[in-house]
C-alpha cells in the first residue's frame, strides 16, 4: 500500500475549497472530504475534485442495517472516489455488505476503512453511555480484527496505535492515522500527535493532516514539508 499524505479539506464550501486546492499547482495531493464539505456541496464537490486530478478519500463514516449500507456504499462507488469509511461498530455483517455494494462491476473498488473508537471517545463516555466496559485499546484492536475478518482494508486510528493494529491484523492492513503536528507546531484540540517523521517510524500507510496545512501561511511549503518528513 503506498504511503502518502492526506490532506484534511476541512471546509464548509465548494468556494474555500477550490482557493484553497488553487496553490497546489505542482503536485495535486490526495485530499479528504468529510461530511461538512460533502453535506454543504453534495456529490459534485467530489466529481469536480476528481476532475482536478485528486485522489479523493471520502470520509462519511457510514453506519446502518446492512442493506442500507451496501445500497449507499454503491452509489459513492459511482462517484469514482479511491477511499471511504464507515464505523466498525455496525458489525461485520454490515461490513461485509459494505464491500458488496462497493465492488463495481469489473470487480474494483474504493479502499475502505472501518473507524474503530473515535479518538473523542474516552475509557469513561463508553463505559457510561455505550455499556462497553473494557480499555480502549482492546476495543479499537477487536474491532480492528472485525474490520479484517471481514474482508476491509484497514482502519483509522492514532498513530499510537498502528504498531499495534499492524502487529494484529497484518503489516498489509492499512493503517490511517491523523493527530499529525510538526514539531515546532500548534497541537490545537488534539490530544495525543505525532510528527510526519514519527508516525513514518511507527509504520503509519496514510496520515490525515488538517490544520498544519490548511491553516498554514505558506500551505503548499508545509505539504511538501510533511511528505518529505512522511515519505522521505
Ligand atoms: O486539523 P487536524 O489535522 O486536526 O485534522 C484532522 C482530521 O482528521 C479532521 O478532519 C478530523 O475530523 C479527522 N479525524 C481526527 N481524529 C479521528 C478521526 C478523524 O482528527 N479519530
Amino acid at each position: 500500500m503506498g504511503k502518502d499524505v492526506i490532506i484534511a479539506c476541512d471546509f464548509d464550501s465548494a468556494e474555500k475549497t477550490f482557493s484553497f486546492l488553487d496553490k497546489f499547482t505542482g503536485r495535486k495531493p490526495f485530499v479528504k472530504i468529510g461530511m461538512e464539505l460533502y453535506y454543504a456541496e453534495g456529490p459534485s464537490i467530489v466529481r469536480e475534485i476528481k476532475k482536478r486530478g485528486h485522489k479523493i478519500f471520502l470520509d462519511l463514516k457510514l453506519h446502518d442495517i446492512p442493506n442500507t449500507v451496501k445500497k449507499s456504499m454503491a452509489v459513492l462507488s459511482r462517484l469514482d472516489v479511491d477511499m471511504t469509511n464507515l464505523h466498525a461498530a455496525g458489525t461485520g455483517r454490515m461490513m461485509e455488505a459494505a464491500i458488496e455494494g462497493l465492488t463495481r462491476p469489473d470487480g474494483t473498488r474504493p479502499i475502505l476503512i472501518a473507524v474503530t473508537q473515535l479518538t473523542s471517545t474516552d475509557e469513561e463516555t463508553m463505559r457510561r453511555d455505550l455499556l462497553i466496559d473494557h480499555p480502549v485499546k482492546d476495543v479499537v484492536m477487536h474491532y480492528a480484527s472485525v474490520a479484517a475478518a471481514a474482508g476491509l482494508d484497514g482502519v483509522v486510528c492514532s498513530p499510537l496505535e498502528a504498531e499495534a493494529v499492524h502487529s494484529r491484523c497484518g503489516k498489509d492492513f492499512v493503517t490511517v492515522t491523523p493527530g499529525v503536528r510538526f514539531a515546532d507546531g500548534d497541537v490545537g484540540d488534539q490530544k495525543r500527535v505525532m510528527t510526519p517523521a514519527e508516525a513514518k517510524k511507527i509504520g503509519s500507510d496514510y496520515i490525515v493532516v488538517g490544520r498544519p496545512i490548511t491553516a498554514a501561511e505558506d500551505p503548499v511549503a508545509a505539504y511538501e514539508r510533511c511528505c518529505n518528513e512522511f515519505i522521505g
